[in-house]
């Protein structure tokens, strides 16, 4: 009774993992999920079959005890006879013994293949992740994403790991307890198997039912989730908007529509244990009825009725254990086909397969006739016939209003996308032709939101040179300006800067960014919108730090505050692709993939004073640079050493030319 109860808990949970994924993905089938997953299971076949071997002994050793009682009864008990008892007795303890250790064997031994097989599908999944585009993620809900890699993953070993074993050893108990209850009576045997379509109807009733609270619970599971994280994350804007008693009655409403799911799920399991156990209770009765006729007519020993009953209650839940089987395998699958749709997704960039490593390199960066549309938005390209070129060492501005495109340009340049026009060049290579690994080592991007981890200072500091020395870490601290401030922290550089980096102030925290720059120390450096959401006093205190990080680097910084613009900088101007530009666009089928380059004359070779020019003229209606002085060349960088700010970075706002 207890087990069949438990067991209906693990059906409705398991429901539960894959009805979440059903409502988003059509069903797949079952071979398509083997053929994908089967080869993750390799190195592991050896722990499943031995969890197989042993769960069979189990059942076995099961079998021949309930024998033995069987036995005990007719030779001991009704004959009084003890002295017949013992033989029997310590079999019985000995088969117990052997029965319970190949139990915990196959267990455990199941559980080792199957976490082991969790561990790597997951990993699998996430490192599949990790070579998309950031779009790929920024795209999806985050919890949803996480259900994928928890639960989905989970329902797949469900499936394809413990699952699989499930299905041979409980099969192979079906195939015992009724032969042995055949062997024991094979008319009684014959009755009571015609009860056994009773059990698979109800149970069928029941899992229908409880895919439907189960799913209900996922869904405001999911729901009141999201209400909790919001409301955590925002907690700074609830309370200065006194929305506080608003949050707890969105989380209250949410969490009364998860109660009623609960309870609904409740009330099914608790009424399934009974159900079942009537169910069985007639059966058992009808058994002791004819049992009791045939030991009338000789042929059954009240031994032998017994053995028949004990092995009765053990196929029974076996039975009801392949119906439940043959659910969860339909079920699980629409988890995989969300993990499928997760493998399958390409990323938006690869290496070439003659990519070169791009070495330590001098810093030049051309962007040439480059014309770019976000994948799916094809009518809307962000960029088109944009070229400049950012010489070594040069500070090259670049400013425009929102929405111009000017992160794009540091996407393209860290290569999370090729462009469908024109070239991105980094020393006069370009860029699809070079790893993206030695493409990104050559470029440092300060981006417009600064992304902390929930490590301490130096964790921070150190994540893009994981191999720094201390001397190094607090090198680049000094340069950025977050000594100071951590002297003054409780634990110095071990201080933990919380979630996302909370427990540090908004300045600090782009310091500490900086600093993570600073030691990164790539020939070039890309700032976007670096004083974004700080207040003047702030942007002040980092403005010289930056100074120091541009200096001898080549600097493409990204702003729309021209005060903050170092004085001798060159200046370019961004603006959207306008509409009817767009629309000319679209009829002429563009963007469309990279031309023809070699005729066009848009070569490396022409020198920077040049290439301001050619962008003058070939910005139509978008970039429009501005050089206020022409670009002067510097030698190549020296490796790592911070060096004095080669030019203030003072606000001139009266000496740039914005643009149009
Ligand atoms: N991942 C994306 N998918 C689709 N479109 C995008 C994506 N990111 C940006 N865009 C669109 O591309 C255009 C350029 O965006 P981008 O972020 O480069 O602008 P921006 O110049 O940096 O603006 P801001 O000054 O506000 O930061 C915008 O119209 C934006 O809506
Ligand atoms: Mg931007």
């Amino acid at each position: 009774m207890l087990t069949v109860h438990r067991e209906s808990r693990r059906l409705s949970r398991r429901l539960s993992f894959s009805a979440s994924g059903r409502e988003l993905a059509p069903a797949v089938t079952l071979r398509r999920t083997f053929r994908e997953f089967w080869p993750d299971t390799r190195g592991l076949r050896p722990l499943f079959a031995a969890g197989v071997v042993f769960a069979v002994l189990a059942a076995l050793c099961e079998v021949a005890a309930i024998r033995l009682f069987g036995h005990i009864t007719d030779e001991v008990l009704t004959t009084r006879n003890l002295e017949a008892f013992w033989v029997p007795a310590f079999s019985w303890l000995g088969l117990a013994t052997v029965a319970g250790a190949a139990s915990f064997a196959g267990a455990y031994i199941t559980a080792l293949g199957a976490e082991r097989f969790l561990l790597r599908l997951r990993d699998r999944v996430f490192g599949h992740l990790q070579t998309l585009a950031p779009d790929y993620a920024e795209k999806r809900r985050l919890g949803d994403l996480m259900a994928r890699l928890t639960d989905d993953v989970e329902a797949i070993e469900e499936l394809v790991g413990s699952g699989l074993v499930k299905a041979i050893t409980t099969a192979a108990s079906v195939v015992f307890f009724a032969g042995a209850a055949f062997l024991v009576r094979w008319d009684l045997a014959l009755v009571t198997l015609a009860l056994i379509p009773a059990f698979l109807v109800v149970s069928k009733l029941f899992a229908a039912r409880f895919r439907v609270a189960a799913a209900r619970e996922r869904h405001s599971n999911g729901a009141m989730n999201s209400v909790l994280e919001e409301g955590l994350a925002n907690q700074p804007l609830v309370q200065a908007y006194n929305r506080q008693r608003d949050e707890a009655r969105r989380l209250h409403r949410e969490g009364r529509t998860w109660l009623r799911a609960n309870l609904s799920q409740a009330w099914l399991s608790g009424l399934y244990g009974p159900v079942v156990q009537v169910i069985e209770t007639v059966c058992l009765i009808i058994v002791l009825g004819v049992g009791a006729w045939e030991i009338a007519a000789g042929r059954l020993t009240i031994g032998g009725l017994l053995a028949f009953a004990a092995y009765l209650a053990l196929l029974y839940p076996a039975v009801q254990g392949l119906g439940e089987l043959a659910l969860t395998v339909s079920e699980a699958a629409a988890g995989s086909d969300r993990i499928i749709e997760v493998l399958r997704a390409r990323p938006a960039v690869t290496d070439a397969p003659a990519a070169v490593a791009a070495g330590q390199g001098r810093g030049r960066v051309e962007f040439d006739r480059v014309g770019f549309a976000y994948p799916g938005r094809a009518s809307r390209p962000a960029l088109h016939e944009v070229s400049f070129v950012a010489e070594p060492g040069e500070v090259l501005v670049i400013t425009g209003p929102s929405g111009a495109g000017k992160s794009t340009l540091a996407k393209l340049l860290l290569r999370f996308y090729d462009p469908d026009e024109g070239r991105v060049l980094l020393d006069g290579a370009d860029v699809r032709g070079l790893t993206r690994e030695s493409l990104r080592e050559n470029v440092t991007v300060l981006h417009q939101e600064t992304m902390l981890f929930s490590g301490s200072v130096r964790d921070n500091i150190a994540y893009g040179r994981p191999a720094a020395s201390m001397e190094e870490i607090i090198r680049a601290a000094e340069t950025a300006g977050v000594h100071d401030f951590v002297q003054d922290l409780p634990r110095g550089y071990d201080t933990p800067v919380g979630q996302r980096g909370r427990l540090l102030s908004g300045g600090q925290r782009q310091r500490v960014a900086i600093a993570r720059a600073v030691l990164r120390d790539a020939p070039v450096l890309v700032l976007d919108e670096p004083m974004t959401g700080l207040d003047e006093e702030t942007a002040a205190q980092v403005m010289a730090p930056l100074g120091r990080l541009m200096t001898g680097r080549t600097t493409i910084l990204i702003t729309h505050d021209l005060r903050q613009v170092p004085s001798g900088a060159r200046v370019i101007g961004l603006r959207p692709v306008p509409r009817h530009e767009r629309i000319r666009l679209k009829r002429a089928g563009v963007p469309r993939l990279a031309r023809d380059r070699t005729g066009a004359g848009h070569g490396a070779s022409r020198t920077g004073r040049q290439e301001a020019a050619h962008a003058v003229r070939s910005s139509g209606p978008v970039p429009v640079p501005l050089p206020r002085e022409p670009p002067e060349p510097r030698g190549p960088r020296e490796p790592r050493e911070p060096r004095e700010p080669r030019e203030p970075l003072v606000p001139e706002p009266g000496g740039v030319d914005a643009g149009p």
